[in-house]
């Protein structure tokens, strides 16, 4: 089987992150999502991946390069345009042939993996495969309505009333039938080549859907909220190591991993947590939930349960920092400087939480 990924799409829950930068390059636990995906697919054996960029094309191929770093051939297929994950499924077909693929959003983290579903549906005669997962607010997603004996009775996305709490997870496993599917659907109401619409076509025209319901976690981390869900989940799952270093004065409790070439002095650090490459931790508190990715420094502040991105400093900032995802390159710091006032220089769609 091959393997295509959707890395397109503007972002715009995690404004202003993604601005400047593709929304499946934010890290989770120090690892972007997209590279999560990349990894769960090459461990179910899936060496060809295709990969379908948009806007922020350029730095997804810079990052993820040519695929050799995970032992897998990684090829690029722009699209000109976001015009639905049909859409970028159908523009896919001289990647993809006739072989079965999986077809995965690059956004999405699952636990787990794919592996043992790839495996599966590899061997099976089913046309093709759903994952279903039961969440609180189906209608912002595509929801199935299942019979009692499993099959798929209807597929709808985004419905406004719900008839299930069956969300479809952004992972999903085809044979050459989708073809005819994403060739015979319309774009839906927001403009876009739905892959909703195209497997409920495949249903509707007696092809074998498969619909497995999966039972761990799973995070969509189109916004804040779910990127600090996925990072908690994610910790918790990695097993910690120490490559960098931590003075006498520090206490590191619980799962915590220290990656190369960081400092901690004179802090405690609860975990889970993970403090990323030559960065410094200097007379602070780093609670559980955080992940401090490379080049950042903390100082004579406390942070929990929040992400922060690369070549960031926090600084004496009197109280502590939580459920917060702060971007690249951010200074966030006292000044002694009078008179007493915020002094800010945020980017558009900014979202500060002040005492
Ligand atoms: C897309 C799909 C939706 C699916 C979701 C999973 O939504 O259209 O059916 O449930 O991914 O992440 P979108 O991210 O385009 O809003």
């Amino acid at each position: 089987m091959k393997g295509l990924v959707l890395s397109g799409g503007k972002g715009t829950r995690l404004r202003p992150i993604t601005y400047t930068s593709a929304k499946q390059l934010v890290p989770v636990a120090n690892k972007p999502v997209l590279f999560r995906v990349i990894e769960a697919l090459r461990d179910a054996d899936i060496d060809e991946i295709g990969i379908v960029i948009g806007d922020t094309g350029a730095e997804v191929r810079n990052a993820v390069g040519n695929g050799s770093r995970w032992g897998v051939k990684i090829e690029y297929i722009p699209q000109e345009a976001p015009l639905g994950l049909a859409h970028a499924v159908k523009i896919s077909r001289p990647f993809i042939g006739d072989d079965k693929f999986a077809l995965f959003l690059g956004d999405n983290c699952i636990e787990g993996g794919v592996s043992s579903l790839v495996s599966g549906f590899a061997t099976s005669d089913h046309n093709a495969q759903i994952v279903l997962k039961q969440v609180a607010n189906p209608q912002q997603y595509g929801v199935a309505e299942l019979r009692h004996d499993g099959s798929i009775e209807r597929l709808t996305e985004k419905p406004r009333q719900p008839r299930s709490d069956l969300a479809l997870v952004g992972i999903y496993m085809f044979d050459q039938h989708i073809w005819e599917a994403v060739e015979a659907i319309k774009p839906s109401w927001r403009g876009e080549l739905e892959i909703t619409d195209a497997i409920q076509w495949l249903i509707e025209h007696d092809y074998h859907v498969h619909a497995h319901i999966h039972q761990g976690w799973w995070i969509d981390t189109g916004k804040r909220a779910d990127m600090l869900d996925a990072n908690r989940l994610v910790l918790e799952e990695i097993t910690p190591h120490v490559s960098g270093f931590v003075d006498r004065d520090s206490q590191l409790v619980g799962k915590v991993t220290i990656e190369k070439g960081a400092q901690v002095i004179n802090s405690v650090i609860r975990g889970p947590a993970i403090i990323g490459e030559e960065t410094r931790i200097v007379n602070s508190y780093v609670g559980p939930f955080t992940s401090i990715y490379h080049h950042c420094t903390i100082e004579e502040s406390e942070i929990e349960h929040s992400i922060v991105l690369e070549n960031s400093e926090i600084i004496r900032l009197p109280n502590r920092i939580e459920d917060s995802l702060i971007g690249r390159n951010v200074k966030l710091h006292t000044s002694p400087m009078k008179p007493k006032a915020y002094r800010l220089m945020l980017g558009d769609n900014s979202d500060v939480g002040l005492l």
